[in-house]
């Protein structure tokens, strides 16, 4: 009875989360992620049975059918979401909550140098954008999201947003968070900003009183600003129906 409880639970979550899903019937019929969530239960009581062989043998059966490569190792909660199902990798020592979507290409994956615990810990409620890679022991917190094409190489608090590669926040509990220090982006580039805000640290101090006669971006700053003025001007004009 359990076992139609689930099933059902599963078809209702993906009702609710996917507006192109019109019946209950199309759902268990059409949603290859769902079958692979499925069969991977079978496969994972099979892992825990110590029947790894055929446990193994399995999930590569669900991977030819769905596209969707779920070790048998890896704990799912409930109601997880796949959404086109293809190329998803989800690994060994893999943790995902409940409610939990994903789209196509995503991988929970190790970093190729751990042992032991080495794939992600994906809590509740966590949204997961097409191919965006997570990648070694890390915690991505309840109800967090992350972006498509996003690389996560460390945690992820609750409640935030992260994007990019690597990825960084841009939301955390609904506010925007906005980088101004480049040492928050761990990538190449901002390495190169690191370096040249010292240098013309270094090369202001070298210059020692001199000040500057203008700032360069006051000039552009107050055409844009006059710009936007007359916009405003321009659009209650047109709004109380004179400029027609
Ligand atoms: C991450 C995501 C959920 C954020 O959505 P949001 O809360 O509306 O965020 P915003 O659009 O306000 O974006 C915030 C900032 O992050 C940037 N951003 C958003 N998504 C990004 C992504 N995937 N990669 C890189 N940057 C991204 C935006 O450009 C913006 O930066 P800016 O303010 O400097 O211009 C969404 O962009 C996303 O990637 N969704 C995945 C959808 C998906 O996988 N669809 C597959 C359908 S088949």
């Amino acid at each position: 009875m359990e076992l139609f409880e689930r099933i059902s639970d599963d078809i209702n979550s993906v009702l609710e989360r996917d507006p192109a899903a019109r019946s209950r019937l199309e759902v268990l019929l059409c949603y290859p992620g769902l079958w692979a969530v499925w069969i991977h239960r079978i496969s994972h009581k099979l892992w825990r049975a110590n029947w790894l062989l055929p446990a193994r043998m399995l999930s590569q059966v669900a991977r030819f059918f769905t596209g969707v490569d779920i070790h048998p190792g890896a704990l799912l909660g409930r109601r997880l979401f796949i959404d086109h199902a293809a190329g998803v990798v989800i690994g060994e020592t893999a943790i995902v909550g409940s409610d939990v979507t994903m789209y196509q290409g995503v991988t929970l994956g190790g970093t190729g140098k751990g042992h032991g615990k080495r794939h992600p810990t994906v809590c509740d409620g966590v949204f997961i954008g097409n191919n965006a890679n997570l990648l070694g022991n890390i915690t991505v917190g309840e109800n967090s999201r992350v972006g498509a094409g996003s690389v996560v190489l460390s945690d992820v608090p609750p409640k935030s947003t992260v994007v990019g590669v690597p990825a960084h926040i841009v939301y955390r509990n609904g506010e925007r968070v906005l980088i101004t220090d480049p040492h928050d982006v761990k990538d190449p580039l901002s390495d190169a900003l690191i370096a040249l805000s010292s240098r013309v640290e270094e090369l202001e101090k070298q210059l020692g009183g001199v000040t500057w006669p203008t700032d360069p971006f006051t000039a552009e700053e107050a055409e844009r600003v006059a710009y936007h003025e007359e916009l405003e001007r321009l659009r209650q004009y047109v709004s109380m129906g004179e400029g027609i």
